[in-house]
């Protein structure tokens, strides 16, 4: 099960959504597929739950039947006494403010929706904050970080991510969430935050920032209807950017999920964006081949760093320079993330700076060594990770022993160590320097499965 794959099956999963809302065109309106979609393009932007004009949020079916600071704004199977329809339909629709009014059709089908009872089918999984998952086999680890620190190393679970003592492997602390599967984190520069990307494939995808010292969760944002990946925080810490499926890149404000930016200028999912330039631009890598620098106030595209080569599946800044790699079902590439000069000539590749060497079936992770000096990639065959020297690209040192594919890769902070997690469920840190593996573990207590409850 590639990353590929697990990304292949959530893209069926969506076209089976399509169809599903073809066929029903006269039975019950879908809150999930036909009604959200509406909220989310013209309301969200002021009933969200960091900015809750009129005291309403519609971003959760909740939300919308809690109503605003006059109560109740819809009552189901009566149309006539929802006040949410009112402020939308007719010449004096109210709603969105200042903005473009819905379409007739959008208002004829939130009125066939409330008519016919609002009915939810949010999904199950999209319930509030859960019990810590119990474990009957080591899960497939997506994703792993070191704390600026190096006292700490996260790890993905499922529906958590767990906080480890990186000395003594001991759990410190299980960051447990509404989403099943976690895509991506990262710690905030100071260490004190931690973003997470993680949702459901083709049902919804969430933003989530914790406090690392209390394991309290902060905030939870309902980003999109598909997985976010590869989320990446601005160096002052205040936003964060992520790729999401439904082929946008966007940036968030951390205090309040403010959406700053939406960029929908790719043409395929989105597996990450990094930002540049001391916060002022953002660099978004996509399975469309095309690197693009955008600018992180108005969203505006400046330019398309690299000349398509080959799908672009994970994205990471290098720490010292403006430099943006990916890993692509190639091959490694270092990219420049300044906008070229013009008339360049189209069939020149001017910013790339280096690649490094091929991956038979495509790379899965990569990282750079705090200091910049070293880059880790893994891919197919399957579960080999290698370290190369950025400066020359050489190949340093390989680590073997993965069995199955290896999704996260993670330097501690003084560079010597270097941890590895994938589909295995088993963590491994390496002295990579000397190739020596140094620890071995699986980082989620294991229920036997009789004892299970
Ligand atoms: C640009 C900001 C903005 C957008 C976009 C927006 N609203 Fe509002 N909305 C407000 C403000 C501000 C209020 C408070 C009342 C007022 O000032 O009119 C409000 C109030 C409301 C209320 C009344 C709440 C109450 O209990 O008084 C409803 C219902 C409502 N909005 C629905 C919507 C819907 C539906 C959309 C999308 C189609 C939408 N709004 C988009 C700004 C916005």
């Amino acid at each position: 099960m590639s990353r590929w794959v697990r990304h292949a099956v959530a893209s069926l999963a969506l076209v089976a959504h399509c169809g599903t809302v073809l066929a029903r065109a006269d039975g019950p309106v879908s809150y999930v597929r036909e009604i959200a979609p509406i909220f989310t393009q013209s309301c969200l932007g002021c009933h969200h739950p960091g900015k809750q004009k009129g005291g309403l949020d519609l971003s959760t079916y909740a939300g919308v039947m809690k109503g605003g600071k006059h109560g109740s704004v819809l009552v189901p199977g009566k149309p006539a006494e929802s006040h949410l329809l009112e402020s939308i339909q007719g010449a004096d629709a109210t709603m969105p403010k200042n903005g473009d009014p819905l379409s007739a059709a959008e208002c004829a089908r939130i009125e066939r929706w409330i008519r016919g009872g609002a009915p939810d089918d949010s999904p199950a999984v999209a319930t509030e904050v859960q019990s810590p998952p119990t474990y009957s086999a080591a899960p497939v680890i997506t994703t792993l970080a070191y704390a600026p620190d190096g006292q700490t190393l996260a790890v993905a679970g499922f529906h958590e991510v767990l906080l480890l003592s990186s000395t003594n492997q001991q759990i410190t602390a299980r960051l447990v969430g509404a989403a099943p599967r976690i895509e991506a984190f990262e710690y905030s520069p100071n260490g004190h935050q931690l973003a997470v990307a993680a949702g459901a494939p083709g049902v919804f995808g969430e933003i989530q920032i914790w406090d690392t010292a209390t394991a309290r969760a902060q905030h939870t944002y309902r980003v999109a209807f598909d997985s976010v990946y590869g989320v990446h925080w601005s160096p002052d810490g205040t936003r964060v950017a992520f790729g999401c499926a439904d082929k946008t890149a966007r940036v968030l404000r951390v205090e309040d999920g403010r959406e700053l930016v939406k960029f929908d200028q790719h043409s395929d999912w989105v597996f990450g964006a990094v930002f540049v330039k001391n916060g002022q631009q953002i660099v978004s890598g996509s399975r469309d081949k095309s690197l693009k620098l955008i600018d992180a106030t108005t969203g505006a595209l400046l330019d398309i760093l690299n000349r398509d080569s080959e799908p672009i599946q994970c994205l990471a800044r290098h720490p010292r320079e403006e430099w943006v790699l990916f890993g692509s079902e190639v091959r490694p590439r270092l990219y420049r993330a300044v906008a070229k000069a013009d008339n360049i000539d189209p069939n020149a590749d001017p910013n790339a700076v280096r690649e490094f060497e091929h991956f038979d079936q495509g790379i899965t992770a990569v990282a750079f060594s705090a200091d910049g000096k070293w880059l880790a990639a893994t891919g197919s065959p399957a579960g080999e990770v290698r370290i190369h020297e950025v400066a020359t690209s050489q190949r340093k040192a390989t680590l073997r022993g993965h069995a199955g594919l290896v999704f996260g890769l993670s330097f501690s902070p003084d560079g010597t160590r270097l941890a590895t997690a994938g589909y295995e469920g088993t963590v491994r840190i390496f002295d990579w320097a000397k190739e020596q593996r140094v620890a071995q573990f699986v980082p989620v207590p294991i229920v036997a499965a009789a004892s299970a409850k």
